[in-house]
């Protein structure tokens, strides 16, 4: 079949196919300790499901406006401000299908062939897939785990080039749960606005920070709404996943191209998940901390777990739900290695141990796993002891 240049250059996100293959196993009935997905294990909160269901028993399940109902754009911003310190009014924000959508229509309506995006690494799976999409150059910045594996203006500012349009910040990170603390960050926008570049700051995981890291928005730094695109959503604060909705607040002219697109693609959001995400907006945030204080018990374990395993480092994430251990002294050609690569490694995971992980290469960060601890903790101990022994196993044959 002849599919366009664009489709060939993209591919399924590895995350997904790690999920299948487990979800496969687990078909057959095999107990496997999951550490794939990237998504909350808490229910979404009740008052939250009665605003959905209040929603569908008022018939509000029409066609709404293309960039989503006016009050919950305005709620986003108010919230927003509340919460972040930004200043933007409901014109700035566009409601998408989920956050992904946000940045995929941010990024098509700014880059096109020849532009150039600047990414730190290691990345979430789909922001090179989405610019290469667009016609874009992904322009990969390590970071490094002895900085958390947080951005630095200075790399960044050696990687701008003429064709540079865009910087991403995705803090905390997923996959590495590296988080950009204020000042660093408002150091990237400076050299951001010198070079005339937008910043693209991916505030998913804002809420899930912790100590001592507080949740940040560069859209509070003065002077920044020019040059920042703010990407939001309400998968992860309110363990909303399956919902879709999320937010782009960004200058107006840029909301309006979005719209624009989602008017010729999605249409609106869906009708009765706005009316949930308005009151993830207006009502109690109870349910925040004691989700936060569930992952933090949850990231002690298994990071200290881990760091317990032989030839095995692990830095403490700033935020998120993701453990970033490095494995590299498993790696390599020898007969005693536990395999060649992660991607190797992680399979054999799946199939000998039962564990399920996404392999480094597909955050851009050969010899190291992600394991995802939205899972409660007995699993996590679970899984500890099968890696444990997978490893201990592979040393002893050494
Ligand atoms: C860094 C990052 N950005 C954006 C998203 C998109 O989330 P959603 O589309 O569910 O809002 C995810 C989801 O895993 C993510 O990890």
């Amino acid at each position: 079949m002849q599919l366009t240049n664009r489709i060939n250059r993209i591919q399924v996100s590895a995350t997904a196919a790690v999920i299948n293959a487990a979800e496969q196993l687990k078909a057959k009935g095999v107990d496997i300790a999951d550490f794939g997905p990237g998504e909350p294990d808490f229910p979404t909160p009740e008052h939250i499901k009665k605003a959905a269901i209040k929603a569908i028993e008022e018939n509000r399940t029409k066609y709404t406006p293309t960039g989503g109902i006016m009050p919950l754009r305005e709620a986003i911003t108010a919230w927003h401000k509340r919460e972040l310190g930004s200043d933007y009014t409901a014109k700035e924000c566009v409601v998408t299908v989920g956050g992904k959508h946000s940045i995929f229509n941010a990024i098509s309506v700014l880059i096109q062939n020849g532009d150039e995006v600047i990414l730190p690494a290691p990345y979430w799976v789909s922001f090179p897939d989405i610019i290469k999409y667009a016609g874009g150059t992904p322009v990969i910045v390590e970071t490094r785990p002895e900085d958390g594996f947080g951005a630095k203006a200075a790399d960044i500012e050696k990687a701008i080039t003429p064709k540079t349009k865009m910087v991403i910040v995705n803090s905390p990170s997923n996959p590495s749960g590296g988080v950009v603390d204020g000042p660093e960050f408002e150091k990237i926008l400076a050299i951001c606005k010198k070079h005339n570049v937008w910043v693209m700051g991916d505030e998913c995981y804002s809420h899930f920070v912790y100590e001592p890291h507080k949740p940040f928005s560069i859209a509070s730094a003065k002077d920044s709404k020019a040059s920042v695109i703010i990407i939001g959503s309400v998968s992860k604060t309110f363990a909303m996943t399956g919902w879709r909705i999320g937010y782009t607040l960004a200058p107006e002219e840029l909301i309006q191209a979005m719209i624009k697109v989602q008017s010729q693609s999605t249409s609106n959001p869906t009708s009765i998940a706005q009316y949930a995400a308005l009151e993830a907006m207006r009502g109690s945030m109870d349910t925040v901390p004691p989700m936060l204080a569930e992952y933090a018990k949850r990231r002690k374990r298994i990071v200290e777990g881990l760091r317990a395993i032989p030839g095995v480092t692990c830095e403490w994430p700033g935020g998120a739900f993701y453990a970033f251990p490095n494995v590299s002294a498993h790696l390599g050609e020898s007969k005693n290695a536990a395999a060649k690569n992660c991607t190797e490694l992680s399979k054999l995971l799946l199939e000998k141990a039962h564990v399920a992980l996404v392999a480094g290469e597909a955050f851009g960060a050969p010899g190291f796993l992600r394991l995802s601890y939205a899972t409660s903790i007995e699993r996590i101990e679970e899984g500890l002891r099968r890696l444990e022994k997978f490893f201990s196993r592979a040393e002893a044959a050494a």
